[in-house]
């Protein structure tokens, strides 16, 4: 085979079996409950690192991951609690204290803002593809993720916290990641629900 044909090949040449991308597409979920061991930097980074190869439009890569830290962490877990004491009352805040205590990793993940409408919107699908690229490589590392967009995350406060210019940026989701604890079942609705085909 000459050398140019067998480059060719070997850059063609898939690194995953179907049945493997299948099973690790399918078998991701979002966790809620993690052992409180936090999974190494390296593989978030690892994981980062691979975000950024998601498909986005025009090359903007329009997005921000913000690693958080133990300070940052309990200020947005008080953030957070003051903003369910006051909805839901101080039990409620308790709880939500708790919960969110136990949470190993934590990351944001921010989208640039565009003046241009559909820019804009191209921009946020990039980063959610960004954001599934992380979850899906982390998962094949066996670290869940969960992606939450809690109303934490719209208030100025917490902006504060990441020193995010809301003007700038935009916050579309903080990710907790660990070693999944359970890993709950879900289901999807049968492919002929969303499917079209036409003539
Ligand atoms: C943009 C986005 C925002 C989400 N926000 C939340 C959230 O605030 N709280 C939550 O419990 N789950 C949230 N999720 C996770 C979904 O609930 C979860 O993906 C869904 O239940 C399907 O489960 P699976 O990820 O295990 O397939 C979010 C997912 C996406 C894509």
């Amino acid at each position: 085979m000459a050398a140019e044909t067998r480059a060719t090949a070997e850059r063609s040449a898939h690194p995953a079996t179907p049945e493997q991308a299948a099973e690790l597409i399918r078998s991701r979920r979002t966790i809620n409950r993690f052992r409180p061991e936090p999974p190494p930097r390296e593989a978030v980074l690892r994981a980062l690192e691979l975000a950024r190869w998601a498909p986005n439009h025009h090359l903007t890569e329009p997005w921000h991951f913000y690693l958080i830290g133990e300070r940052t962490r309990e200020a947005i877990i008080e953030l957070n609690a003051e903003l369910v004491a006051a909805n839901k009352g101080e039990e409620a805040a308790r709880d939500k204290r708790e919960s969110w205590s136990a949470k190993p990793g934590w990351l944001a993940v921010s989208c640039d803002h565009s003046t241009d409408e559909l820019q804009a919107w191209e921009d946020y699908a990039a980063c959610a593809c960004a954001i599934h690229n992380l979850a899906l490589y982390l998962w094949s590392e066996g670290i869940g993720v969960k992606w939450t967009t809690g109303p934490v995350i719209r208030d100025p406060r917490f902006y504060d916290l990441l020193w995010v210019d809301p003007d700038i940026e935009t916050v579309i989701g903080l990710l907790w990641y660990g070693y999944p604890d359970e890993t709950p079942e879900t289901h999807r609705r049968t492919l002929d629900c969303s499917l079209v085909e036409l003539p």
